[in-house]
């Protein structure tokens, strides 16, 4: 065999190693480089390129790359087996890209991604997107499809477990995290993978929660509240990004130009791919924004869509369009130089199986340090909602009834994950047995549906035992690609459950399972501790037990606020003010913008987490008072630990523009800071501010500071923080 080059060429090597090749192309060649297949295991299923084997399209080069999903010992080979045809039976030898929806974890699977936001934990995010990428490029994989930045306020719609959730300030961190921990230092490092940010543009925003739908927003609302993670993950240069399946005012942002080619490519400078979603290209037509299948590929490569998902317009009409004329051929030569630029940049065009170490995968795959960090994710991205009574820490003595649908499942892994391991999640009954417990289990219901006889027996456990621990929530397929529901409640069967065990007198420890803020009104109040523990990946059994029992602090947060009805939604802590704003806790008020029937408040807010301990917040000092556009002030609080445990909590810093050119959010989120104390310590947390926190985009879609008050905010969730500020002015 012979040796493969592997050190790096340089940008300007790349152009030019590009420009050569693509002198010797065929336009279907070119084309073919703009072509992604399903893939061998989902070309049954109706999308189908042409009727052809997909060995023959990557002989004949009309495949530029596919999604691969399989078992992953088997996908090493199949994935060298396409990739040898490829390069030793097309007429040019170019390598396929290898893509895959990598979202928390590849085979080792961490916290769902709305669990890891919790943790506010940035280096472990990072870290566990480059675990992902250092088992997934060894594999074979080039592409994850991921992270997905979509800001949401509707906890219907079930793709909020795979965000960060409510708050574009921290989608931006979280998503910069993911990118830098996938990427590397550079592409052509044989552990990264190209990341792929989605779903560009405002996807989350579909109406009614429900799925693929309409989404329609100000031109205010796209650049403030759904661009900024998108714009950071350029900044942070993102290798690709994938469109939205909906209707962005009025256009599916496949072939939206003046969102792709206006907004991205050009005024924010984008030169990554390009990916259009699953079958997006050929749902222009059900949309009403194509007429047929030659529109839909000449508007999508018209908004500089470089790669097909899963459909072949592209390869069936671009040669025709481009004969009579009726589309451009040097669109076509951008995408595809595009597209080989990256083959390049990760070294594929030198060694096209680089990336193929099955001896390495084997090692790395749920490898002790791979489920270590997976533990810790997990641990930092619960958060405690309820503590009566000192319930929690859980003591070693008691004698545990272990109830509820979700106590001995090994659905823990969540939505948006194909580990070839899931008999390897563990449970939450194997955790509290593995920490020395000798539970009394009983199963009380399924998911949905009452079991004969489960409440009895339950009840009977509860009566034998100390304290019940019931472990209630959704199933993985409950979150994720079209599964909004219209109804975030537990099913009624689990509801029955707990207020059976409720009645039981004894205390109850309630443990969450689930991907989206769910119903708690009339949950919280029947447990005495609550611990929202999400879908948490592989070691969940042993991060909640390690919570449960206080060998390490509940330190997670909430990054999307929990309604406290249903017709409260959407409900999300950064608003706007109305001209009549209610005041919080109080009745309700004729002609003020409040409901007649309940709060206007979420049931648990934005930054909302407790600890085992407790803490105080003294008052706001500023540096200064005012702050000019160069300079910079200080806020500090000075943050006591008034419990008697040691305990962490997180100090964020909130500011709001007071008056603007266009009304600004009540509060935002600019800054955090994780403080660990000792019983009794006190320390002064400190948050520098400078003019660029302050801007925003005007009316005239310019990025700006304008002069003026702002307050600040300084607190333990977005709602405490409220309670605490001080103002100054920008001159
Ligand atoms: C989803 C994307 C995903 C793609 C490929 C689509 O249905 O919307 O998020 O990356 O499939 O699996």
């Amino acid at each position: 065999m012979k040796p493969y080059d592997q050190t790096a060429r340089t940008e300007e090597e790349i152009r030019a190693a590009v420009d050569a090749l693509m002198a010797q192309m065929t336009l279907e060649e070119k084309i073919g480089q703009l072509v992604q297949s399903p893939g061998p295991a989902t070309s049954e299923i109706g999308m189908d390129i042409d009727s052809d084997p997909l060995e023959d399209l990557i002989r004949q080069g009309r495949i530029g790359s596919t999604i691969f999903l399989g078992e992953v010992f088997q996908t090493v080979k199949d994935i060298e087996k396409l990739q040898r045809i490829a390069v030793e039976e097309s007429r040019l030898h170019i390598p396929l890209l290898f893509c895959q929806d990598i979202i928390h974890g590849y085979q080792t699977i961490f916290p769902i991604p709305l669990a890891w936001s919790c943790s506010f934990d940035l280096p472990a995010i990072e870290k566990a997107a480059h675990i992902a990428a250092a088992e997934a490029s060894c594999a074979g994989l080039h592409v994850a499809f991921s992270p997905m930045v979509d800001v949401a306020h509707d906890p219907r719609w079930g793709r909020v477990a795979e965000g960060a959730g409510e708050d574009p300030y921290l989608a931006s961190l979280v998503g910069q995290a993911i990118i830098r921990g996938f990427q590397g230092k550079n592409l052509f490092d044989r552990d990264s993978v190209m990341a792929c940010v989605k779903h560009f543009l405002g996807y989350a925003a579909a109406e009614g929660g429900r799925d693929y739908n309409t989404a329609e927003f100000s031109e205010t609302a796209l650049r403030n509240t759904y661009l900024p993670p998108f714009k950071a993950a350029v900044e942070a240069g993102c290798a690709s990004l994938m469109t939205s399946f909906n209707l962005v005012n009025g256009v599916p942002s496949v072939a939206n130009r003046p969102l792709c080619h206006d907004l991205l490519r050009q005024e924010l400078g984008f030169d990554g791919l390009i990916i259009s979603d699953y079958n997006a290209v050929a749902e222009l037509l059900n949309h009403g924004a194509a007429e047929d299948e030659a529109d839909a590929a000449r508007r999508s490569l018209l908004a500089t869509l470089d790669v097909e998902m899963a459909t072949d317009f592209y390869n069936r009409h671009l040669p025709g369009l481009i004969r009579e004329g009726k589309v451009d051929a040097a669109l076509v030569d951008d995408a595809v130089r595009r597209v080989l630029t990256f083959k390049y940049r990760t070294g594929l065009m030198e060694d096209p199986y680089r990336y193929l170490r099955p001896e390495e995968l084997r090692e790395r795959v749920l490898c002790k340090e791979h489920l270590a960090h997976s533990r810790k994710l997990a641990q930092e991205s619960i958060v405690l909602l309820k503590n009566e009574n000192h319930t929690l820490p859980l003591s070693r003595e008691k004698k545990v009834a272990l109830v509820g649908p979700t106590a001995d499942s090994l659905d823990m892994g969540g939505c948006w994950q194909f580990t070839s391991f899931p008999e390897r999640m563990v449970t939450i009954r194997q955790g509290l047995e593995d920490a020395g417990f000798a539970v009394n289990y009983e199963k009380g219901c399924d998911i949905h549906q009452m079991i004969e006889g489960g409440m009895e027996n339950a009840c009977a456990a509860v009566y034998e035992s100390d304290v019940c621990v019931l472990c209630l929530g959704e199933e993985s397929l409950m979150n994720g690609e079209s599964a909004s529901r219209q109804s975030i409640a537990l099913p009624q069967a689990q509801l029955d459950l707990l207020e059976a065990v409720a009645a039981c007198e004894k205390p109850v420890i309630l443990l969450l399972t689930n991907g989206r803020p769910l119903l708690l009104g009339e949950v919280l109040p029947q447990a005495d501790a609550v611990l929202e523990t999400w879908f948490l990946g592989h070691e969940a059994g042993h991060a909640i037990c390690d919570v449960l029992l206080g060998d390490c602090e509940p330190t997670g947060r909430l990054t999307m606020s929990f309604p406290a009805a249903q017709g409260q939604i959407p409900v999300y802590y950064n608003h706007m003010n109305t001209g009549r704003p209610h005041p919080r806790g109080v009745p309700y008020i004729r002609f003020e913008s409040n409901y007649m029937d309940g709060p206007n408040e979420p049931l648990l807010p934005f930054g909302y987490g407790l600890s085992y301990t407790t803490f105080s917040y003294g008052e706001i000092t500023l540096s200064q008072d005012t702050l000019t556009k160069e300079g910079s002030l200080t806020a500090s609080v000075c943050v006591t630990n008034t419990g008697d445990r040691t305990g962490t909590t997180l100090c964020q810093l909130y500011l709001r523009d007071v008056a603007a050119s266009i009304a600004r959010p009540v509060q935002e989120l600019k800054g955090f800071e994780s403080v660990t104390l000792a019983p009794g310590e006190s320390r002064r947390v400190s948050f520098v501010i400078g003019e660029p926190m302050l801007r925003f985009y005007n009316a005239e879609k310019q990025y700006v500071s304008e002069p003026g008050r702002f307050e600040v905010m300084i607190g333990m969730d977005s709602e405490e923080a409220l309670s605490r500020s001080r103002s100054f002015r920008l001159v």
